[in-house]
């Protein structure tokens, strides 16, 4: 495929690194994964003990819950349109998941679905927190969000797998709630292979989360002991080296998404495609467009496979997916509109530092191409 969706770039420096690290046998976690928390508290503005990097975005959320100390049978609002990871976590630890709508425009929790879903949702469920998503790099309205949890008493957390960097009015997401969650999955911006790192303006929080990642173990009195029934969530030193290197290249590479989803905005003009809002601090993991619901999105999937465009569905509406439809679809009557129509109609299109402005036009040039001859405009 020549356009490729995603295409980390690696180069032989980091290559090198990687190699020494694999020469030095020194595997597991150690100096470097701690001189990558370093390096990601630096960038981020914290200090060194206000991070823990981590296996996976997906084993930072769930250290986010255990660090929480959230009691069994609670409930926690999440976004309806997102990856399935946000949600499974609530799950894994006995929560119930609420699912709340998002905006059609920037595909992020939508206030209003928040306030509504929680006032029909709150005599029968005991809510205790919000899970938020900073969707393809956009942050949620975090001002908004943050009034509406402290009001009612719930912690946040933000999921912010595919917003390293992002900012909101300003400020980096993942460090404007209690708790931050990051991926280094080979999609996102930055990768470490598979990995992420939690985040947050509490020490303690994270000291918790380092005790959860490494089995639960802590210093007692001199010696180890086991304080907690921890897991094994630990980034290696091979990968934390890749994340360094990674890491010097990622302002270019955020200045570069950015000038690139202009050019799609230049050329995406058309009455059949909804853009995305271009707004101040988005990151652009993903540019995902919307098709008026008269589009066959799938076909034009395979026709831009044709032309060796890769494409994909951005995220997913967890109501239509069979675990969550089965466990709790019956208690949503119209469900989450906006999110369906997401699931079913959007498509994300390349978009990464490796492109020219060229690409994206060509790119572009094959859109409408295709929307031409299947519907004459
Ligand atoms: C919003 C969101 N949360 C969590 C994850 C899981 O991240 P990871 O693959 O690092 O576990 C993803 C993955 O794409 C995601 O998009």
């Amino acid at each position: 495929m020549k356009y490729r969706l995603a295409d980390p770039m690696i180069d032989d420096h980091q290559i090198k690194m990687v190699e020494d690290v694999l020469k030095s046998k020194m595997l597991v976690h150690g100096a470097s994964c701690e001189t990558f928390e370093a390096d990601i508290a630096a960038y981020l503005g914290l200090e060194k003990e206000q991070v823990a990097v981590t296996s996976s975005c997906t084993a930072s959320l769930h250290l986010a819950l255990l660090s929480l100390n959230i009691p069994k049978n609670k409930a926690i609002m999440v976004p309806s349109f997102t990856f399935p990871a946000t949600v499974n976590v609530v799950e894994q630890i006995g929560a119930t998941p609420i699912f709340v709508d998002v905006n059609e425009d920037d595909y992020t929790m939508s206030v209003d679905s928040l306030r509504n879903t929680y006032d029909s949702f709150k005599k029968d469920y005991d809510i205790v927190g919000i899970i938020v998503v900073h969707e393809f790099g956009a942050s949620a309205d975090m001002n908004q969000i943050m009034a509406f949890a402290r009001g009612n008493g719930l912690f946040v957390i933000e999921d912010a797998a595919c917003a390293f960097g992002t900012e909101f009015e300003k400020s980096k997401v993942g460090l404007l709630s209690d708790i931050g969650c990051f991926s280094f999955h080979p999609r996102k911006a930055i990768t470490t292979g598979e990995g992420g790192a939690v985040v947050a303006n509490s020490k303690d929080l994270i000291k918790r989360c380092k005790i959860f990642r490494n089995h639960g173990m802590d210093m007692v009195d001199g010696h180890i002991d086991f304080v907690v029934p921890g897991l094994n969530y630990r980034l290696t030193n091979f990968q934390a080296v890749l994340g360094i290197g990674q890491l010097q290249h990622f302002d270019d590479w955020i200045s570069k998404r950015r000038a690139l989803q202009l050019v799609y905005r230049a050329y995406l003009k058309h009455p059949m495609i909804h853009l995305p809002k271009d707004q101040e601090g988005h990151t652009w993991q993903s540019f995902m467009i919307v098709l008026e619901d008269r589009v066959n999105r799938d076909m034009l999937k395979e026709n831009l496979k044709l032309k060796e465009i890769e494409s994909n569905y951005g995220a997913y509406s967890l109501l239509e997916t069979q675990y969550y439809n089965e466990k709790y679809g019956n208690l949503y009557a119209e469900k989450t509109p906006i999110s369906t129509k997401l699931y079913r109609q959007g498509l994300c299109l390349p978009l990464h530092q490796g492109l020219s402005e060229e690409d994206i036009e060509t790119i572009c040039n094959e859109v409408l191409l295709c929307l031409e001859a299947s519907y004459g405009y």
